[in-house]
C-alpha cells in the first residue's frame, strides 16, 4: 500500500469481524513496525500480544472492575482536558454518537458505547504497549507513540484495522495479572487489531482534523 493512501485511510476502527487474526500476520506486522525511529535508538517498546482466553479474561476483568465503579488508576496520567482540546474530545463524542443514532438521554446505549473500549471493542486481538519503570522522561513515550502509529499504519497493508485505546488498559491490574505483564513494567496504551466491520456505523467516521493555519508558523520562506 501506498505510502500516502495509508497515512490518509488509518482511521480508528471500533467494532471487527469475529474472524481471528493469525499470530503469522501480527508477527509479520510487528516486525515492520519495530523499525520505527527512537530517542538514540533505545527502542523502549515492550509489547503482549493477546487473543483467545487470554483477551476475554482482560475484557470480563475490565468490565467487572468498570462496572462495580472502581476508580480507574492508568500506569500514566491520562487528561484531564481543558480548553480548545476538551472541546475537540466533546466534538468527536457528538460524531460517533450521531453516527451510532445514541441520544443524549439514552444513559444505557451511552454506558454500553463506555464499555466497548474496555472490551477492546470485541476485537479478535489486542497489542498491550509498555514500557519499563527504569525509563524516564518524555522521550520513551514519544516513542512508544511513533512505535503504535508504525503498527497501526502496517496493520492496514494485511487488511487490519486498530485502534488505539487507553480504555483497554485504564485498570492496568487487569491486563497485568492475564497477560502476566511485571510490574516493574509501565502499561501505557493497548490496540485493538483485527478485521474491520464496515458495516458498523461508528467505522464510518471521518475525524476532523484542523487546518494547517490553526497549528503550523513559517519564518524565513518567500
Ligand atoms: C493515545 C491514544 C489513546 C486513545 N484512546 C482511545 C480510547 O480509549 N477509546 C477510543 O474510542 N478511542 C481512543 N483513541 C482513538 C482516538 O479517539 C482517535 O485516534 C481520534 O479520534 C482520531 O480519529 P482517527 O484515529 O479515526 O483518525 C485513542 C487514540 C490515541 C492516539
Amino acid at each position: 500500500m501506498d505510502i500516502l493512501e495509508a497515512i490518509r485511510t488509518r482511521k480508528s476502527i471500533r467494532s471487527f469481524k469475529p474472524e481471528p487474526v493469525s499470530k503469522e500476520v501480527l508477527e509479520k506486522v510487528i516486525d515492520i513496525a519495530r523499525r520505527s525511529p527512537s530517542a538514540a535508538n533505545t527502542q523502549p517498546w515492550e509489547i503482549t500480544v493477546v487473543a483467545g482466553e487470554v483477551l476475554d479474561n482482560i475484557r470480563k476483568g475490565n468490565i467487572e472492575m468498570l462496572t462495580s465503579g472502581v476508580t480507574p488508576e492508568p500506569d500514566f496520567p491520562y487528561g484531564p482536558y481543558e480548553d480548545k482540546y476538551k472541546q475537540r474530545r466533546v466534538d468527536l463524542a457528538i460524531q460517533l454518537f450521531g453516527l451510532m443514532g445514541i441520544v443524549r438521554e439514552d444513559k444505557e446505549r451511552r454506558a454500553e458505547w463506555w464499555q466497548r473500549g474496555f472490551r477492546f471493542f470485541d476485537a479478535p486481538a489486542a497489542i498491550i504497549l509498555s514500557i519499563d519503570r527504569l525509563l524516564k522522561g518524555v522521550m520513551p513515550l514519544f516513542d512508544l507513540g511513533l512505535f503504535a502509529q508504525t503498527i497501526c499504519l502496517t496493520a492496514l497493508n494485511y487488511g487490519l484495522g486498530t485502534c488505539i485505546e487507553m480504555q483497554g488498559v485504564m485498570f492496568p491490574e487487569v491486563a497485568r495479572k492475564f497477560a502476566h505483564i511485571h510490574e516493574s513494567k509501565r502499561i501505557i496504551t493497548s490496540i485493538a487489531i483485527g478485521y474491520p466491520d464496515w458495516d458498523f456505523p461508528a467505522n464510518k467516521l471521518e475525524s476532523k482534523r484542523e487546518p494547517i493555519e490553526d497549528f503550523v508558523t513559517w519564518y524565513g520562506f518567500a
